[in-house]
């Protein structure tokens, strides 16, 4: 007879072995791990599941969620269902400031339970702003403005009792870096990030336990001018939100006895001004070290001489919690050469053009100084040019205390640069002193691609770092000049290639709000977001204001993420308004537009006055797409009245379009690769003019001996289209174009990022007009999308958002021989590699769990392809479906797949 405790072990033995088949991995709460501060009261969860089965969908699940106290507040039991992303809570109301943990089981199709996951935790920020007790304060002294030194504020308190838990709640009208007894709260820079300040205020919560201690304890923060109050665009313009800079903390402190205690900004608190002379976003800082009060942000400090400070009366009612990733140091570099320039400039090469800024060790005298320039490329003579950062000063300026070492790094601006300029140093400087530190948004790399050319795979580098470099909070046209703004048709055209290399769900959703916060009330959209161009010629621009159509589609296409549809649909639905109410019989031929914003021609005519493609048609094309755009929007979130009445409104729009822009026999009138590649890409031709035009775009690209002539909204689309009509073979022609205009061009020049103009720097390497020329502008990166999508083929089904129904279709072009790519899901790793060799294709395919894909095999018959070495018709994991245009379609589940094509 077995005994009891023999047959429990055996039990549980044997429950470990049947759910070591499945696990759950990466819980997630709002796209994040275990967040602090959120205040949606009923946040969504997302799991990924692990299996080495093939085939594996989730079949049920059952979440726990408990209180501090170990309550639960939710307890689903198991729910039948296959969703394991964007879960939506549904348990007791959520408290404010409490910390809840979470857990989740799952079930699979083969009858696998899997253990109870680790696990994770969320932190709620503030439910109701009445819970803010802080008092607004800004410096006591008189005189701060733009342009002086940055305030610094403290307090000293006591705490009596052993300490459980604190949380910091934080946010400035500036800039804000808080410390607690000498130590930086939280490792995130730019704070509070950069929204419509206005109507729209993010704070940030911090977990600041291990900053506090029983006893006398000292908080303190400095404040920069930032976006806030500082200059911004190009001109004077300053104090677009305010004059102020102020500071409104709270800390949230809760003892081991169960009992807690509140420290607030108030008028208990101190202030004087701080060693940073001066602070601005674009012209950057002077740090004067032998200022330094040392100490000021422990306690003990005397601060006796410092001012009161006054009390302002904001309010609270714009404060919301972060809901994006903030912005954080990534790695760092020292420079890869030192260079003494033609004028005899003393020059770092870090090798990257990249933004962030330098950290620099020095050794002088007190009252020494050095100044760091910063710039993007060296000119024809090999100087260093700055003119392209138009009115930006761009310079790190240090006054030296005469310690013997002192570190330096700015606080509250950013550099795009790839060179630094140094002057003002009297001693000996060691390169390996300058380190240059990367800033941005805290976003994950999401995506690879890589293929066997190296060109390419320098291009695929180049639209990473313009990502990188320009998505600090907000997505920016460029992160060097006096500009760095959110222009909106920027990030339109590349939101579907940002969403490949990195998670940018959250990033987009905030700045989505803003968008809708700054939106006229007739339904314009700024062409600025956050909106501090505020002209009534800056709004509604065709191409542009489609940005509040189009980045919420691509996000439910990529996250599946409903919420931010439901969110921004009524800005969505006013967008398409404010188009139908300047419209004249359905025609949007008014107005100021940009057009294809800097398409190639070799003269200088930035908003293309003389531009090829008529405005008006490209206008109408974005009216269509938008419009269509809502539709499908309106279908998910099922609102029929408004599918129907739409519908109607795009069939007369496209009648419209055929009216106006074809002839009687159904040409396009404007005959430019941008009439061609919108018209194709939005469906404005009926289907039986479609192959003709397309058969136009192909000659028209062949007559510029396989040339771009398009500007920023010609060019994203122009591979999508060509392969969608069977012209991937010019598309592939287009990508490995290296004369200008083309994406090779700069990368032969040497570029490491994207550059604003085809042709930034010329051959005979003097430069475009100084006005418009940066060499880190994200725009024609957007060919990212067709190089992840189409060529390696990695794209989700409408119809199962989130790549929960995957499609894999590569397109297989004369130049490369191998490409990889692999995007990491919300369900986990999606991966495809296609490769020649030997006398076959083949193709390696990894599915992510409870995902199902259909994969499009370049093959003619079933009978050329095998998988693990066995005939496809064989292998039982796979289904195949059929054959279309040179597409064998096989459908299959998650798991690695290794298919063979005889060619
Ligand atoms: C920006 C662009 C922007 C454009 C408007 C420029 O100054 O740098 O990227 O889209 O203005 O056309």
């Amino acid at each position: 007879m077995i005994k009891i405790s023999s047959l429990y072990f055996f039990i549980q033995v044997f429950c470990l072995a049947t759910s070591a088949q499945i696990k759950t991995q990466m819980l997630r709460i709002e796209s994040l791990t275990n967040p602090v501060g959120l205040d949606i009261k009923q946040p969504r969860f997302s799991w990924q599941l692990v299996s080495s089965k093939r085939n594996t969908l989730q079949t049920a699940y059952e979440i726990i969620v408990e209180d501090n106290s170990k309550h639960k507040v939710w307890a689903t039991g198991k729910i039948v269902s296959g969703q394991s992303i964007q879960v939506d809570y549904k348990g007791n109301a959520l408290k404010s400031n409490q910390r809840y943990e979470w857990r989740v089981r799952i079930w699979d199709n083969y009858g696998n339970t899997s253990a109870w996951s680790n696990p994770a935790f969320w932190q709620t920020g503030f439910f109701d702003t009445a819970e803010w007790k802080a008092k607004w304060i800004q410096a006591g002294y008189s005189g701060d403005s733009v342009g002086q030194p940055c305030p610094l504020f403290r307090k000293q308190f006591d705490l009596n009792k052993k300490i459980k838990s604190a949380t910091a709640y934080v946010t400035a009208h500036g800039l804000y870096e808080a410390k607690i007894n000498g130590n930086r709260v939280g490792d995130a820079y730019l704070t509070p990030g950069w929204t419509s300040y206005n109507k729209r205020l993010q704070y940030q919560a911090y977990d600041v336990t291990a900053l506090l201690k029983k006893g006398l304890n000292t908080i303190g923060a400095t404040l920069g001018s930032g976006w806030y109050r500082g200059r911004l665009a190009s001109g004077k313009n300053k104090n677009l939100y305010g004059r102020d800079i102020s500071l409104l903390l709270q800390l949230e402190i809760t003892f081991t006895d169960g009992t807690s205690t509140t420290i607030t900004t108030d008028e208990s608190w101190k202030s004087t001004r701080s060693n940073i002379l001066t602070s601005e976003i674009y012209d950057g800082e002077t740090i004067d070290a032998s200022n330094e009060k040392n100490g000021w942000a422990s306690p003990g400090y005397n601060d006796a001489a410092w001012d009161n400070v006054k009390v302002a009366t904001f309010g609270y009612s714009n404060l919301t919690a972060s809901c994006n990733e903030p912005v954080k140091k990534q790695e760092s570099y020292h420079p890869v050469k030192v260079i003494i320039t033609p004028k005899g400039e003393h020059v770092l090469d870090f090798g990257q053009n990249l933004v962030g800024w330098i950290q620099v060790k020095l050794h002088g005298k007190k009252g020494d100084s050095i100044r760091i320039y910063h710039a993007e490329v060296l000119d024809k003579a090999g100087n260093f040019y700055t003119a392209n950062l138009r009115s930006a000063k761009a310079t790190a300026t240090y006054i030296l205390n005469g310690d013997a070492e002192e570190i330096f790094e700015p606080h509250f601006t950013f550099f795009g640069f790839r060179y630094i300029k140094i002057e003002g140093s009297k001693t000996a400087l060691q390169p390996t002193d300058f380190t240059a530190i990367v800033l941005h948004s805290n976003l994950q790399q999401t995506g690879h691609f890589t293929t066997s050319d190296t060109l390419i795979n320098q291009l695929q580098h180049n639209i990473f770092w313009s990502q990188r470099g320009n998505f600090v909070d907000i997505p920016s046209d460029c992160p060097q000049r006096d500009e760095r703004l959110g222009w909106v048709g920027d990030a339109q055209v590349f939101s579907r290639t940002a969403a490949f290399n990195m998670g940018v769900n959250n990033f987009f959703s905030k700045w989505m709000k803003d968008l809708a916060a700054d939106q006229r009330e007739d339904g314009a959209v700024p062409v600025v977001v956050p909106n501090i161009l505020r002209r009534s010629n800056t709004f509604a621009a065709s191409g542009w204001g489609d940005v509040s159509t189009i980045i919420p589609w691509d996000m439910y296409l990529v996250y599946a993420d409903k919420k931010i549809l439901e969110t921004q649909y009524p800005s969505m639905k006013a967008w398409v308004e404010y188009i139908r109410n300047h419209s004249n019989n359905d025609l949007w031929d008014n107005g100021f537009h940009f057009g294809d914003w800097l398409f190639y021609r070799p003269d200088d005519d930035y908003d293309g006055t003389a531009a090829i493609t008529n405005k008006f048609l490209i206008a109408q094309c974005f009216y269509a797409h938008s419009t269509q755009l809502l539709i499908n929007t309106a279908r998910v979130l099922d609102k029929p009245a408004d599918v129907a009445s739409y519908t109607a409104l795009l069939q007369r729009i496209k009648k419209a379009f055929l009216d106006e822009y074809t002839t009687a026999n159904g040409e396009l009138v404007s005959a430019t690769q941008t009439a061609y590649v919108l018209a194709l890409n939005y469906d404005m031709l009926p289907e039986v003019l479609r192959a003709r035009t397309a058969k136009r775009l192909a000659l028209n690209i062949e007559n510029y001996d396989f040339h771009l002539t398009t500007g920023f909204l010609g060019t994203p689309y122009i591979c999508n289209v060509l392969s969608r009509f069977g012209y991937s073979n010019i598309a592939y022609k287009l990508l490995f174009q290296n004369t200008a205009p083309s994406w090779l061009y700069p990368v032969k020049m040497g570029a490491t990022t994207i550059w604003e103009r085809w042709d930034g720097q010329k051959p005979d390497s003097t430069f475009q007009t100084v006005g418009m020329n940066s060499f880190n502008h994200y725009a024609y990166g957007a060919v990212g999308d067709w190089m992840y999508r189409v060529v390696a083929g990695l794209d989700t089904y409408e119809d199962g958002p989130g790549y929960k129904h995957i499609k894999i279709q590569p397109h297989i072009g004369e130049g490369l021989t191998r490409v990889t790519a692999d995007l990491q899901t919300n369900y986990g790793k999606l991966s495809n590699q296609w490769k020649i060799e030997n006398g076959y294709l083949l193709m390696d395919v990894e599915i992510p769990v409870n995902t199902t894909a259909t994969l499009y095999i370049p093959a003619k018959e079933w009978k050329q392809v095998t998988e693990s070495n066995t005939p496809i018709d064989a292998v039982k994991d796979i289904t195949v479906k059929g054959k279309k245009d040179d597409y064998i379609i096989v459908e299959m589940g998650s798991g690695n797949y290794y298919f063979r094509v005889a060619q």
